[in-house]
């Protein structure tokens, strides 16, 4: 296996007994999820995605790949949620930190930048300035096709291709990724002929990114979407065994599930490379999407270490007692630094000359999970030995497989999102959308008084 479970830091808050007690709701839940019994079951299709993907799609995915490298310098992304956090988690986890200020001969493909994920229109203008007068294409993802945030940016982006290309010119750049047979996002794509890829319907959006939602802009920014597809099958293998001892991914979620019991109601994603930021979240919503219902759940949320250790070390070492910690080891960093030698020592550091950069972060990782230990705070660690396409594959399927376990042992439906809806439902009321007239009087009264 490529991850490995460290539970060392878990023993002193969990005892062998409430490990045993949790096994029989692990047990129900793989049983609902692989045979299909549970609630939600028709959009558990990511389950087996790794070794069923669709070959054509994937062989399509890779040659607009290679004809927005060669016709763009730059592919603007639009979505929001599942349809953007995926991409962008990989984009920053796959590449150098800078890489959008980097040299073209440095860059494995071309720049991705995302739009389409707020409503700020000052985001929208500096984005525009950016791309200025370099070639650009586009890639417009959304399931339903009608969500605000992506639609008001493509009509942006739509209107600077066609000012620049012409219509038809537009046309040609336009990659739109969305439903196989409906929605507003497709029939436009159909009338107007633009390059479509497929988001199946048996996978929701924050399950998506190993569909062609996550791998276009991957493999146009010079992603390896083979090995990324790859190490997600070998999570798809490894996994498969629904004992406990013998399933990482199982055994996470029985962990998780026993510490909410112990009132450890909070979970903090701790990443301790700044390009994993958005692994971060993307997990966020993988996590809260799918388990916040029914008044339950695990509330997740994120550090990255070190630097927020100045800012939230205190309340985590501190605060209130609900919050757990599951911490992303990264055994070989990406590059590597000696701590340059100097002949004084004005500046306390010669005790770290024979330390690279690397091991000082190692060994803080080290420290800080004792410290956080004795305050309180559980600590989960997931290794992962190395920063590169295979691993994420493996990670992402890993992450995706805990929840939908850890939810069915909550007894809700992790594949829905109906709370996400309410929000959209009050929008399209106070915007004046046709067909929310009625909600549109009643929620505008609720503002005026
Ligand atoms: O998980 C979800 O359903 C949401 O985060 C959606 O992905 C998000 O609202 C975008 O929806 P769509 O792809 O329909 O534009």
């Amino acid at each position: 296996t490529h991850i490995k479970l460290n539970t060392q830091h878990v023993a002193p808050f969990m005892s062998e007994h409430e490990y045993e007690e949790v096994r029989p709701l692990i047990a129900m839940a793989d049983q609902e999820l692989r045979q299909g019994t549970g609630v939600g079951a028709e959009y558990s299709d990511w389950l087996t995605l790794p070794s069923d993907y669709d070959r054509a799609e994937f062989k399509k995915i890779q040659e607009a790949a290679k004809k927005i490298q060669s016709d763009s310098k730059i592919l603007v992304v639009i979505g929001i949620g599942g349809s953007y956090l995926g991409a962008k988690m990989a984009y920053e986890f796959l590449h150098p930190s800078f890489n959008n200020e980097l040299a073209a001969d440095q860059q494995a493909g071309v720049k991705v930048y995302f739009a389409g994920n707020s409503l700020s229109s000052t985001y929208l203008t500096d984005l525009i300035r950016v791309i200025a007068d370099q070639d650009f294409s586009v890639n417009v993802i959304s399931k339903s096709g009608t969500t605000t945030e992506p639609s008001v940016a493509f009509r942006i982006f739509k209107q600077l291709l066609e000012k620049k290309y012409g219509t038809e010119g537009a046309k040609k750049r336009i990659y739109a990724t969305t439903d196989a047979s409906r929605g507003a996002l497709y029939e436009e794509s159909q009338e107007a002929g633009y390059e479509t890829f497929v988001i199946p319907n048996g996978i929701g959006g924050r399950f998506s990114v190993l569909t062609a939602v996550g791998l276009l802009p991957i493999a146009a920014s010079g992603g390896d979407i083979e090995q990324l597809m790859a190490g997600a099958k070998a999570a798809q293998d490894d996994y498969s065994q629904p004992n406990l001892d013998d399933n990482d991914a199982y055994r996470y979620a029985a962990i998780r599930r026993t510490l909410y019991d112990k009132g450890f109601t909070t979970e903090l994603l701790i990443t301790w490379e700044p390009s994993m930021r958005y692994l971060a979240e993307w997990w966020k919503q993988l996590m809260g999407e799918s388990e916040g219902k029914n008044h339950k759940g695990i509330y997740p949320s994120s550090a990255n270490f070190s630097t927020d250790l100045h800012s939230l070390g205190q309340y985590i070492q501190d605060g209130r007692r609900d919050l757990f910690e599951t911490v992303i080891r990264l055994d070989n960093p990406q590059a590597d630094l000696d701590l340059p030698k100097m002949a004084d020592n004005r500046d306390g550091l010669q005790y770290l000359e024979d330390m690279t950069v690397n091991d000082i972060n190692v060994t803080a990782a080290n420290g800080v999970a004792l410290a956080h230990v004795d305050g309180g705070v559980p600590n989960i660690a997931v290794h992962i030995p190395k920063q590169d396409a295979y691993t994420l594959g493996y990670m992402i399927y890993f992450f995706e497989l805990a929840v939908a376990i850890s939810g069915y042992s909550f007894a809700i439906n992790p594949f829905n999102q109906p709370g996400v809806e309410d929000y959209k439902k009050a929008m399209f009321a106070l915007l004046g959308k046709p067909g929310y007239e009625a909600e549109t009087k009643a929620y505008r009264a609720r503002l005026d008084q």
